[in-house]
């Protein structure tokens, strides 16, 4: 069958690949490759152990790969013959020089730029797929239009929304898809042509437009809101701690509130993953560089508060345990930064295991998924450390459990055999209250929750 548009996504990561592939899958009519530069990637892309983690992925790749999706390490031949290209890099905080640990790292974004132009033989419309600081379109298309071949590129944003671990049903049923363009003739051209990619399953009015720079500082705004939410719980959860409320109901009551809404609202050891911090220093960044001072600083208080949850969750472990791990078995169960995902980027199970290692404890890290991630977080961390996959054979013989990630593994464990392997005193500190702690106290356990009371033998 002859294809009616070729698109191309630049960068086969955890947004270009599952986008790709629901939009692949969507529209049998367009041809849809992905390239990376990472050639293991893409092998791993074309084969059956994807290079992600993602409920449901494999299906919806395995349904339309050599059909009329396709992953590639050739990055020139389909920039030219592409119509529609997304770019879907990485854009990582910048780790040195001007901005370093806030601004956003936009080298890989402006190399691809010039591979575009180099590689481009006719006009085409550039997506912005990746979270990009607000009017990254303008440089973008002073680098793209500055060509001599008479090409013309409309730059779109279309940031992602989706969530990890969620990827496929975010992408299946998204609350909105954002399209922001140029009001001119030609970009409200190319809005048209995206948005009418996103209508063959997205209802219409859940498709919406807006001009470019409200596009590209919207995907910011909303994960800053979004990690804000949970600073405010956690915030709270400390609150909880010293006045025996109970973080789990005061989220119910005022999650009740539709203007509040119930979502977000899960007290936490801290938020991860790789973009709510990045997206935030990002933001504060970029309102310094407007001499928007007190907003910068607003936004960085939702950091200053996550930082803080991290650390009072290892602290209240330490004056538990009687003010020493040292020489101490503690099993962490969960590594990775949410369930449902192997992806550990920023987890805070990074932070707490380093601390345990720097306090010269044991650390036995157990996860169903991201012990692969964990081992390459850890490599340099000192100490003893150990990784078993087994969350019955990492907790024998150990002091003390910290849950880190919420998978639903760790609600449906045996805790009496568990405890019974155990060293006395036996602690829990469940840093995503998922356990049932009243149980696990009856069981004989220690049990110390996030923003509850604790449940002590002693
Ligand atoms: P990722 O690191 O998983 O993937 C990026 C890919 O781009 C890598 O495979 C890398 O090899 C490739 N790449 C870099 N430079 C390239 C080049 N010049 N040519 C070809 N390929 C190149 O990143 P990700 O998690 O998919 O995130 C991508 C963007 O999407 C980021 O801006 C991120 O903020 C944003 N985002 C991520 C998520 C998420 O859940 N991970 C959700 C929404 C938005
Ligand atoms: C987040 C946003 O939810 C997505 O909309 C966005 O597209 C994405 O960032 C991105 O730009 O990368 P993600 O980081 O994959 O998605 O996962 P979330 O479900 O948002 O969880 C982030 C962190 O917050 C996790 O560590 C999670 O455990 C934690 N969290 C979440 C809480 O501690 N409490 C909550 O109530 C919710």
């Amino acid at each position: 069958m002859a294809f009616t548009k070729n698109i191309l996504c630049i960068g086969a990561g955890y947004v270009g690949g599952p986008t790709m592939a629901m939009i692949a899958h969507k529209c049998p009519e367009y041809k849809v490759t992905v390239v990376d530069i990472n050639a293991g990637r893409i092998a791993a892309w074309n084969s059956d152990a994807l290079p992600i983690f993602e409920p449901g992925l494999l299906e919806i790749v395995g349904h339309a790969r050599n059909k009329n999706l396709f992953f590639s390490t050739e990055i020139a031949s389909h920039i030219a013959e592409a119509d529609i290209i997304f770019v879907s890099v990485n854009t990582p905080t910048k780790t040195f020089g001007e901005g370093s640990g806030k601004a956003a790292d936009l080298q890989y974004w402006e190399k691809t730029a010039r591979e575009i132009v180099k590689a481009s033989q006719s006009d085409k419309i550039i997506v912005e797929k990746s979270t990009l600081p607000v009017r990254t379109a303008e440089a973008l298309e002073r680098i793209l239009n500055a060509n001599d071949k008479n090409i013309h590129f409309e730059v779109v944003s279309n940031p992602e929304f989706l969530a990890e671990g969620t990827a496929i049903s975010d992408l299946r049923h998204p609350d909105r898809v954002l399209i922001g363009s140029h009001e001119t003739k030609a970009g409200l051209a190319a809005r048209t042509i995206i948005c009418d990619i996103y209508a063959h399953w997205v209802p219409r009015e859940k498709i919406i437009t807006s001009n470019l720079w409200s596009a590209e500082l919207s995907k910011l705004a909303a994960n800053a809101f979004l990690a804000q939410k949970i600073s405010s719980i956690n915030s709270i959860s400390a609150l909880c701690e010293k006045t025996e409320a109970n973080v789990s109901e005061v989220a119910r009551a005022i999650g009740a509130d539709s203007r509040i809404g119930g979502k977000f609202l899960k007290a936490s050891v801290g938020f991860g993953g790789s973009c709510f911090k990045k997206d935030i220093m990002n933001l504060v960044y970029i309102c310094e560089s407007y001499g928007l001072h007190e907003v910068a600083k607003y936004w960085s208080s939702v950091i200053a508060i996550n930082e803080y949850q991290e650390h009072r969750f290892v602290k209240a472990m330490l004056t538990a345990m009687f003010n020493t791990v040292a020489t101490k078995r503690i099993a962490i169960f969960g590594f990775a930064f949410k369930a449902d995902t192997g992806d550990t980027r920023e987890s805070p199970a990074i932070y707490i295991a380093q601390r345990l290692l720097e306090e010269r404890a044991v650390v036995v890290v157990s996860d169903p998924q991201a012990l692969q991630n964990a081992r390459v977080d850890l490599k340099n961390a000192p100490g003893a450390l150990e990784f078993v996959d087994d969350p019955y054979r990492a907790a024998a013989g150990a002091h003390a459990i910290a849950v880190c990630t919420e998978w639903e593994l760790y609600k449906t464990l045996d805790y009496k055999k568990i405890f019974a392997s155990m060293e006395k005193p036996a602690f829990v500190f469940d840093g995503r209250n998922i356990l049932d702690h009243a149980a696990l106290f009856e069981i004989g356990f220690n049990v110390f929750p996030i923003g509850k009371g604790a449940l002590k033998h002693f």
